[in-house]
């Protein structure tokens, strides 16, 4: 028998509709760079004890499933990659929307308040499954995500990912100045407290720990010797900062470190750079700093929703891009205004244009999937369909509002398909979102088609 007609094996599912995902970057023109993507209009995605086993022609695949195997059909769907939100922060959803103010203080006025209510377990709990429930109905199924300075926070989160089979990497912040007292923790308890955690949690099932000062100015520089020194003992945990934001931000950072040549030279100083490090934001820097982003492998993290918002500035992605950096997109919930990474791909490309530039829906598609993933070091895992991956995925409902049905009549390819959901698109495009190929997240109200079927093996085309 040869590979296209052996039976797959028993116990395998099947999810039928049309499938995109990316083996590599498409580039940022109008075509795709050949060989980058793999897009089947009616498709089918087989899953075998929650990973990926094979994907194709639905013509092909489904005689070769074993009598009796379950095959979803989502009809006029679009399959794609769980999205993945390189940064976010869990305590931080009633913060969003806070109206009026610049980084420093939104800070003062309304996050660090927020956030110290975590101390209180039952609250953090609760927000933690909030939390988990909303990234799932907004089809974001993995992420880099911050938690409060209490312990008890990150418990939280990684216990909700785990009951909802999600992979999150998170990691306590350490704050021990700069910050109210309910907020600010200690310089020796912050490392024994990250480090208690990243033996608990780092690659305990799919979770994975991030150390996490939380920026420069909120940690005294024995606090970010030691997040250093973790880092160092611990290579394969990633670590996540802000950077480079907002410019009192900046000019309160060299007041600080007036002994460092600049902002990034204070996080190259304590060991805090390199390619499992991811930095927030990165607005306001230069060619001295992209280069040595591109040499030492560190990653930016494009928040372009928080960046408008908060009226920090317009990332340069072209730059950053052209320069070698590593560049994921991210939603930077509370000072972000969507968890909805179709939201985000939106603003970036709003930024973009303020700047001259452009970002193209294949860019924008990849950077959300095998992008986000490899700048997480998680594209063995997660970020495409590609055999052994973890089958996390979304389901796109492209006439999901009546703007996005209306605009269905004067689409006729691909890239005007994602194009229309990444501008017109939000929660209310996420039909349903599958974790290690269960789904745990089905658009409410009926709204959806999709029905459980149990095919005969000769099946074939609709
Ligand atoms: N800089 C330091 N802390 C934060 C935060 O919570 N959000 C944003 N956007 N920037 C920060
Ligand atoms: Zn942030």
């Amino acid at each position: 028998m040869t590979e296209s007609t052996t039976r797959l094996p028993e116990g395998c599912e099947a999810h039928r509709g049309a499938l995109l995902h990316f083996l590599d970057d498409p580039g940022n023109q109008p075509d795709p760079v050949a060989g980058s993507l793999e897009h089947i209009e009616d498709g089918l995605l087989v899953v075998y004890e929650g990973k990926v086993l094979a994907t194709g022609d639905a013509s092909v695949l489904l005689p070769r499933l074993p009598a009796g195997t379950p095959v979803t059909e989502w009809h006029d769907r679009l399959l794609v990659p769980g999205f993945i939100d390189t940064h976010v922060h869990m305590p931080q959803l009633g913060v969003m929307a806070s109206y009026g103010t610049q980084l420093l203080d939104w800070l003062e006025t309304y996050t660090f308040p927020h956030e110290a209510r975590f101390r209180d377990g039952d609250w953090a709990q609760a927000e933690a499954q909030r939390f988990t429930d909303l990234l799932l109905a907004h089809g974001t199924t993995s992420g880099l995500v911050f938690c409060t300075s209490h312990p008890t926070s990150v418990n939280a989160l990684f216990e909700a990912a785990e009951d909802r089979g999600m992979g999150l990497t998170a990691g306590k912040v350490m704050m021990d100045r700069h910050a109210p007292d309910d907020l600010t923790d200690t310089t020796q308890g912050s490392y024994d407290d990250s480090l208690a955690l990243l033996e608990k949690w780092h690659r305990h099932g799919r979770q994975g720990y991030a150390i996490t000062p939380r920026f420069a100015a909120t940690s005294s520089p024995e606090q970010l010797a030691l997040a250093g020194k973790l880092a160092k003992d611990h290579p394969d945990v990633m670590v996540q900062t802000h950077w480079a934001e907002n410019t009192g931000e900046i000019q309160w950072i060299s007041e600080l470190f007036p002994e460092r040549s600049s902002y990034l030279d204070v996080y190259d100083h304590y060991g805090l750079l390199g390619d499992h490090t991811v930095l927030a934001h990165g607005i306001h820097i230069d060619n001295w700093d992209r280069s040595r982003l591109a040499k030492t492998g560190t990653r930016i993290a494009f928040c372009p929703t928080s960046n408008t918002f908060l009226g920090s500035g317009l990332f340069d992605f072209r730059c950053a891009r052209e320069s070698g950096v590593t560049v994921g997109l991210a939603s930077d919930v509370g000072g972000g205004t969507s968890l909805s990474m179709l939201a985000t791909m939106a603003e970036a490309y709003k930024v973009c244009r303020l700047r001259g530039q452009t970002l193209t829906p294949w860019q924008a598609f990849y950077l959300t999937t095998l992008g986000n993933a490899r700048v997480l070091h998680q594209d063995g895992e997660t970020g495409s369909f590609q055999p052994g991956r973890y089958a996390d995925f979304v389901v796109l409902d492209p006439g999901a509002t009546p703007a996005l049905d209306m605009k269905q009549v004067y689409t006729t390819t691909l890239a005007e398909t994602l194009f229309s959901l990444m501008i017109l698109g939000d929660d209310r495009t996420i039909a349903a979102t599958a974790v290690a190929g269960e789904v745990r997240y089905r658009r409410p109200q009926g709204a959806d088609q999709a029905t459980p079927t149990t095919p005969s093996r000769t099946q074939g085309a609709r």
